[in-house]
């Protein structure tokens, strides 16, 4: 027993069941099988939960046929829950719209409609590129129940950015807004999709009015939301699909400069996100509210906004804003106003709440929290302590989750009520998922504080099926490394002394910023695409409030054209110009204008050394790079101003 063990009332009510791990145990099948019923509604009965015979290219439940869109809304509604609010839709300016789960079928009926008179149809791909508002929900189980597999694209990446991904999805139709707001203030977002659907397959655009601001119109392409969706029939069957059927496309960075179109399919998924949103954030559909904080536009707002709370029949509130606006305390404001039970929020929002100041969630009534989550990077176990007290009032649960775009779902966490909490630990995967933290030469580690590489041993239903596009790649970048038994999660990890997984941080040339996902190749190729820069390297800097900051080292051309900025102005420009290229989020914290980058005798940047360089430390072992005096230059040009 520790100081974090559960209490009996919790584990009386809760969900997750200790028995589980058993059941999981005895039979990795046949326990999918029993949570595919349990969580799903079928049109068709599956007759084979997994077939792994053409590994790593998996089908499960095949024979079996659903709607993802019935699932999550109109299973709901037949049920007798119609009544039930399934999304409080907050806004920062303190707007708000409830929307029962009838009401959400009637709009995604009629959405379903519109997109179909659009000429969209079964496998065809749509994207969706919007801020948080619920038409982008309604808009993606649209596509969902038609089986046009959607692609949401994060509204704060670039408009080159998301003509990549129309590109690379070969999308039929977009989907977006004429605006968001940011800070109370209304910011354009068509003008992007404008210029990115340019010389694409993308033929229609569908324009939700979220701001009213003046937008450009080709009234050959595009068409108001409120015209074609609001006059739609209300009434649209949902066809069932196969459960291998493509619900969706994500893409995720990795080791390249090409963004990975991660491919999910519709049966596993459902069942993994659903079974997951049950058992560990132990959701209760019929009294709880709540509220994952991410923005759709990533996988936890596929996974834990739309799939899984709707697919159990969820209230949870869908907040278009940011945690400072109009007010630091605007999340606890919002906790109190609608009794959110369940909080699932990312390490970097709390280290800032931190920052801010327990005083501010102490002027709100918290006590309706039962169960805290976190999400996309390790959390400090001084965050986590700081959050069990000053938001989980000392006694609610709090689930680390660690998962991927690639895993679709929650792989290890703790189950609140059964497991005896370790902060700053994912603990061990959930039951029906297996994990081993291997060393170099591929072997098994059982010893506490070896570390080694995250690998997980048995397929899942919710995992990924491919990269779109590239099967290839697939194969090569998640199950290679150690051979075709194992996927490759990109993440060090080690045991504690109690058996804990603790994860600590990815492997490979991919850095987590506030829990986003970015390539250090990415944003090296967006800097060389400016015409000033020779070279460049970015390496992921520890920060104390995002986790990893992005900091850049570049080459000036020396055939640059006279006369052009330099110093400051010249960072300011480079870090909008990678805005530009990728999104605001990619911009380098910090960028430092060199005359060398560390390089071994091959050629390979070391970016060990300019790790150490960005984060103040002491440099490490040089005697691989080809000219050892280059560490020593780069720091003096440090002390001197760029
Ligand atoms: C990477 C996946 C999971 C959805 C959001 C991010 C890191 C994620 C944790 C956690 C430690 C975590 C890993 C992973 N990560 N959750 N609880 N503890 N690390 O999805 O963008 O695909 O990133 O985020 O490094 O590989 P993603």
């Amino acid at each position: 027993m520790t100081d974090y063990a559960p209490s009996p009332a919790f584990t009386e009510q809760a969900i997750g069941k200790a028995e589980l791990y058993d059941e999981a145990a005895a039979d990795h099948e046949a326990f999918w099988a029993a949570r595919a019923r349990e969580y799903v509604t079928w049109s068709t009965d599956f007759d084979t939960t997994l077939d792994w015979s053409d590994a790593p290219f998996a089908t499960w439940f095949g024979g079996g046929q659903l709607n993802a869109a019935y699932n999550c809304v109109d299973r709901h509604v037949e049920a007798g829950n119609g009544d039930r609010v399934a999304i409080h839709a907050v806004a920062a300016n303190g707007d708000d719209r409830s929307i029962t789960y009838s009401d959400l079928l009637s709009e995604v009926c009629k959405a379903a409609n519109a997109i179909e008179a659009l000429g969209v149809a079964k496998g065809d791909r749509v994207a969706i590129y919007m801020p948080m508002i619920p038409e982008a929900v309604v808009a993606m189980l649209a596509c969902a129940r038609i089986g046009a597999p959607h692609s949401v694209v994060f509204g704060g990446f670039s408009s080159d950015a998301l003509k990549a991904r129309i590109e690379d999805g070969e999308a039929k139709l977009v989907i977006t807004s004429d605006g968001q707001f940011r800070k109370g203030k209304a910011m354009p977002l068509k003008t992007a999709v404008d210029q990115a659907v340019e010389g694409t397959t993308a033929s229609k655009v569908l324009v939700v009015q979220r701001t009213g601001i003046d937008v450009a119109w080709d009234d050959e392409r595009d068409v108001w939301w409120h015209d074609v969706v609001d006059s739609a029939s209300d009434q649209h069957e949902a066809q069932p699909h196969d459960s291998e059927h493509p619900l969706f496309i994500l893409y995720t960075s990795g080791t390249t400069g090409k963004p990975k179109g991660i491919l999910h399919t519709t049966g596993g998924y459902l069942v993994q996100t659903a079974y997951t949103n049950a058992v560990v954030h132990d959701l209760h559909p019929e009294s709880d509210v709540y509220w994952c904080t991410a923005d759709i536009g990533w996988v936890t707002g596929h996974s834990y906004i739309v799939y899984g709370p709707l697919a159990n029949g969820a209230t949870q509130v869908l907040f278009e804003g940011t945690p400072d606006s109009p007010h630091q305390g605007i999340f606890w404001e919002i906790v109190e106003k609608y009794k959110v039970s369940i909080l699932y929020t990312a390490p970097t929002a709390i280290r800032t709440f931190m920052k801010w100041g327990a005083d501010i969630p102490a002027k709100f009534d918290l006590s309706s929290l039962r169960v805290l989550g976190s999400v996309g990077e390790p959390i400090n176990p001084e965050a986590w302590r700081w959050y069990r007290e000053h938001i989980g009032g000392g006694s609610a649960p709090i689930v680390d989750t660690w998962w991927q775009t690639e895993t679709g779902a929650i792989m290890n966490s703790p189950l609140p009520g059964v497991t005896d909490l370790e902060p700053g630990s994912s603990q061990k995967p959930i039951p029906g998922i297996a994990a081993e933290i291997l060393d170099d030469e591929g072997q098994p580690l059982t010893e506490p504080e070896q570390v080694g590489y995250l690998v997980l041993t048995k397929p899942w239903p919710a995992m990924l099926r491919g990269i779109w596009g590239d099967p290839e790649r697939y194969k090569e970048t998640y199950w290679s490394r150690f051979g075709p038994e194992y996927y490759f999660a990109g993440d060090g990890a080690k045991y504690d002394d109690k058996g804990n997984i603790w994860i600590l941080g990815r492997v490979d040339d991919v850095m987590n910023v506030s829990g986003h996902r970015l390539s250090t190749a990415e944003i090296e190729s967006a800097l060389v695409s400016h015409p000033r820069v020779a070279e460049a390297a970015v390496v992921g800097a520890s920060d104390e409030t995002t986790g990893q900051a992005v900091v850049a080292f570049v080459i000036l051309r020396q055939d640059g054209e006279a006369g052009g900025t330099t110093g400051d102005d010249l960072v300011q420009e480079l870090r909008n110009h990678v805005g530009q290229q990728i999104g605001p989020i990619a911009k380098p914290r910090s960028i430092m204008v060199v005359d060398e980058l560390p390089k071994t005798r091959s050629g390979k940047i070391m970016r060990r050394l300019l790790k150490d360089v960005a984060e103040n430390r002491e440099i490490g072992d040089v005697t691989t790079l080809a000219d050892s005096s280059v560490m020593s230059l780069i720091q003096d040009g440090m002390n001197t101003p760029a």
